[in-house]
């Protein structure tokens, strides 16, 4: 069974669906892996480094002749097109909803699994892409916020003067969240944090930041762990609760998100203009509109003396160990994918397992 992976063609994107040491371990599994060359240079993998594994370097087309393809981002017009009929598709769909381009690929008779469809329980944390790819996010962007910063993080003492640690807000504390806060805890922040859903105090607490609990009058927690919408009346009443928190801070890390809707407006430039000339906000949900008012999708602006980080791909900053773990989300999912046979590995029903099931995109 050949497994074909692409150079990513998203301007920007760094990461590769496989590394040399996962290849390693999937060719032992029976696989052949064809690469296109040049696919893993962003993250640091060299062409010899999997030609050592035992990957077969090809041309970009040639690696579409595959059974399952391997990719990280969303395919462009182009690659959906490419990928052959009776063949498998796995990568990071990016969408909600319709999807003409997943359409189409259904329509050329592609099977498509979308890595973000991973239902989260147990069994599956080890396939969890959104989640490794979130937590490196998390760790990221307190970097991208600790360099951008003109003063310290920590509480320093020195000959020279003492400076006080920098006050820094988490909004949002689910993977991303929780790893900016033990990130930003690492670095000697003073950290606060908030998330609309009670249960994460605790998780906030365990990580050494202080909880921010606001009485909203209704509760964020919506199904399988995620938030939910809140009303319009306790968006307001949120923004308002929150504002002079968020005007004390020095840092401010959103990652406050919604499955399938707008990031809430949590940061209002009013509060941006009562911010500490040389304050950051790194604002994750810049892709889906941001948290922050004034956030502008893969720009950096400074705003009332405030910087505002509005990467949109912080996971390909880190390539190497992003793809390294996006690589075994993928290999575990392929395990379960297969029956070992003698001629090699032979793909299951995939409407079987409730993993595959739940990752199929139907017509
Ligand atoms: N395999 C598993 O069991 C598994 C794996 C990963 C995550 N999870 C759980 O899934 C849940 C979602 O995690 P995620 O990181 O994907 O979330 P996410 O990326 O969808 O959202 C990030 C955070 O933003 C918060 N948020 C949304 N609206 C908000 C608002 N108005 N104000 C403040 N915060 C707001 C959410 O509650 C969430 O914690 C969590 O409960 C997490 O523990 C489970």
């Amino acid at each position: 069974m050949k497994l074909g992976i692409p150079k990513e063609s998203i301007p920007g994107e760094t990461r590769v669906a496989t590394t040399p040491e996962v290849a390693q371990k999937l060719v032992k599994s029976g696989f052949e892996v064809l690469l296109e060359a040049g696919a893993g240079a962003a993250a640091h993998y060299t062409d010899a480094a999997y030609e050592q594994a035992g990957v077969k370097l090809v041309e970009r087309g040639a690696c579409f002749d595959a059974d399952i393809m391997l990719k990280v981002r969303r395919p462009t017009d182009d690659e959906a097109a490419a990928v052959r009929a009776g063949a498998v598709y796995i990568g990071l769909l990016e969408s909600c909803g319709d999807d003409p381009l997943v359409g189409r690929m259904l329509e050329q008779g592609v099977t498509v699994l979308g890595m973000e469809r991973m239902p989260r329980i147990s069994r599956a944390q080890s396939m969890d892409a959104l989640s490794s790819q979130s937590n490196i996010a998390g760790y990221r962007a307190v970097i991208e916020a600790a360099a951008c910063y003109g003063r310290f993080f920590p509480m320093m003492m020195t000959s020279a003067g003492s400076a006080k640690p920098a006050r820094l807000v988490v909004l949002g504390a689910g993977v991303a969240g929780l790893q900016a806060i033990a990130t930003a805890r690492r670095l000697g922040a003073d950290v606060h944090a908030y998330d609309v859903r009670p249960e994460t105090k605790e998780q906030i607490e365990s990580l050494g930041a202080k909880a921010i609990e606001l009485d909203l009058g209704e509760s964020g927690a919506g199904e399988g762990g995620y938030a939910r919408e809140l009303s319009d009346e306790a968006k307001a009443r949120q923004q308002q609760l929150l504002a002079d928190e968020l005007a004390k801070a020095h840092v401010i890390i959103t990652t406050a998100l919604i499955p399938c809707r707008p990031a809430p407006e949590l940061i209002t430039e009013d509060v941006v203009g009562r911010m500490r000339e040389g304050s950051i906000i790194a604002d994750l949900a810049a892709a889906n509109g941001g948290n922050c008012k004034l956030t502008e999708p893969d720009q950096v602006v400074v705003r009332h003396g405030v910087t505002i980080v509005g990467h949109t791909n912080y996971p390909a900053m880190v390539p190497a160990d992003a793809s390294a773990f996006y690589a075994k989300n993928v290999a575990n999912l392929l395990e379960i994918m297969v029956d070992k046979s003698d001629s090699g590995p032979v793909l299951r029903d995939l409407s079987e397992d409730e993993i595959t099931k739940a990752m199929l995109v139907e017509a």
